[in-house]
């Protein structure tokens, strides 16, 4: 234990990833030349989550405090407080343009007034039902002039705003907080999980080009579009891993720990890559002897499922309007991205566009265990975390969320040394 040796906790923040196949907490905190960087990590398999929807608090709860503890009796530090990812199909999108005539009244913008927009937009909305995760600003107009980007400074009275508004169903947000509250750690914020991940893998050149991320996770593919530096559009597929290994239970009457462990050592999307006459041993359920199947035959199928999860992703690549500029980066990343072929086929069946593998990345210290695609959405919700509390993006207004307002509270709670 280095209990002692981390220095306040103030400057410590943690971050937990709860998905469909895993619990991941990172904590990091900010390094002395001012960059966030990893103090510990821990991860435990959770499937109290499916297809972005909680079905089981008590299951990921005990997987939360699994995580909290290794991290406590690795580096000594107890996790108080935490961002909490969020996900699934119940989450909506809506880009919408408010005005705000009080806004310039001081003779400039100012960067305070900026700092609340945020606020402004989620505080003048009644949406029964409905959770507000974040109100991210897109651009700003004046006197009908369009794509301001930073309005601070400026000589107006009254501005219109453009904001990415993301919502989840409030009954799940309540239940995924419940999930951190069994295991007393409070809620900081939740963070949307396409947002984190493009955190971990886009840098700001490619949000400023127009850029995408891909993250195919256990249960859900989730996508986050930017173009001019600010997310346009957000969506997620009810499609992940999971089916790819469901298809192979169902096909082959094999039980879902098996099947899962046939897709990862046999699955491939290019049949051209494998020997035709290689055959796989299976037990189907039920019964006692093993049977044999082509390898040839397995491919096909996880091939046909992929062909149709990145005609979907296409579908919405050009919804969220990537396709219109042929230099945009569609990066592809999370857990499922790894089957063997599916890049290739997501290079060849996404045109229009750049397709990038997507590596976690830009944290100080990440080993290379992390700089996997399963942990892209834990590592980006910790630095867009950092950015919320370091947030100089916040003071220029170029973008910000409700975080730590209304329902989650403005909770401010820090990190103790156990
Ligand atoms: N080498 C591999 N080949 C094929 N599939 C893989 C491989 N490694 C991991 N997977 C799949 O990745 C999925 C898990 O991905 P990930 O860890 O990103 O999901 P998650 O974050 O738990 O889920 P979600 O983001 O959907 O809530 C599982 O379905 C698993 O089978
Ligand atoms: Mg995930």
């Amino acid at each position: 234990m280095t209990q002692g040796l981390i220095g306040t906790g103030s400057d410590l923040i943690a971050a937990i990833d709860v998905g469909t196949t895993k619990v991941c907490t990172v904590l990091a905190r900010k390094s002395k030349n001012g960059f966030p960087e990893l103090v510990s990590f821990s991860d435990a398999p959770c499937s109290g989550v499916k297809r972005g929807n909680v079905v089981d608090v008590a299951a990921i709860s005990d997987a939360i405090r699994k995580t909290v503890g290794e991290i406590r009796s690795n580096v000594g530090i107890d996790v108080r407080s935490a961002y909490l990812g969020i996900t699934g199909s119940h989450i909506s999108y809506e880009n919408r343009v408010d005005y705000f005539p009080n806004i310039g009244q001081q003779g400039v913008v100012t960067s305070d007034e900026v700092a609340q927009i945020p606020h402004m937009v989620s505080d003048g909305l009644s949406l029964p039902g409905r959770t507000i995760i974040h109100a991210l600003p897109i651009q700003y107009s004046v006197d009908g002039h369009d794509g301001i980007k930073n309005p601070v400074g400026m000589h107006v009275k009254g501005l219109e705003v453009t904001t990415h508004l993301v919502t989840a169903d409030s009954y799940f947000a309540n239940k995924l907080q419940d999930t951190l509250k069994m295991s007393a750690v409070e809620l900081k914020s939740m963070i949307i999980e396409p947002f984190a991940s493009s955190e971990a893998i886009l840098t700001q050149t490619e949000k400023d080009i127009g850029s995408a991320v891909v993250d195919i996770g256990g249960g859900t593919t989730d996508i986050v579009i930017f173009k001019n530096g600010s997310v346009v559009y957000t969506g997620t597929i009810p499609v992940g891993g999971f089916q790819f290994t469901n298809d192979v239970c169902l096909t082959y009457n094999v039980g879902f720990s098996e099947a899962e462990e046939v897709k990862v050592k046999y699955g491939n999307t290019n049949l051209s890559d494998i020997d035709l006459t290689e055959v796989v041993p299976v037990s189907p359920i039920g019964s006692s002897a093993t049977i044999e199947l082509r390898r040839r035959d397995l491919c096909q199928l996880m091939r046909e499922r992929a062909m149709e999860l990145i005609r979907l992703i296409d579908l919405k690549l050009q919804q969220g309007g990537v396709k219109e500029n042929p230099n945009s980066i569609v990066y592809i990343t999370g857990g499922a991205s790894q089957l063997r072929g599916f890049y290739e086929m997501a290079e060849q069946f996404i045109p229009n566009c750049v397709v990038k593998r997507g590596f976690p990345d830009f944290l100080m210290g990440i080993t290379d265990d992390l700089r996997n695609p399963s942990y892209a959405t834990a590592i980006g919700m910790v630095l867009h975390a950092f950015n919320i509390e370091n947030s100089v993006e916040r003071r220029l207004g170029m973008s910000d969320s409700i975080e730590g307002q209304g329902l989650f509270g403005r909770i401010k709670k820090i990190f103790k040394l156990t």
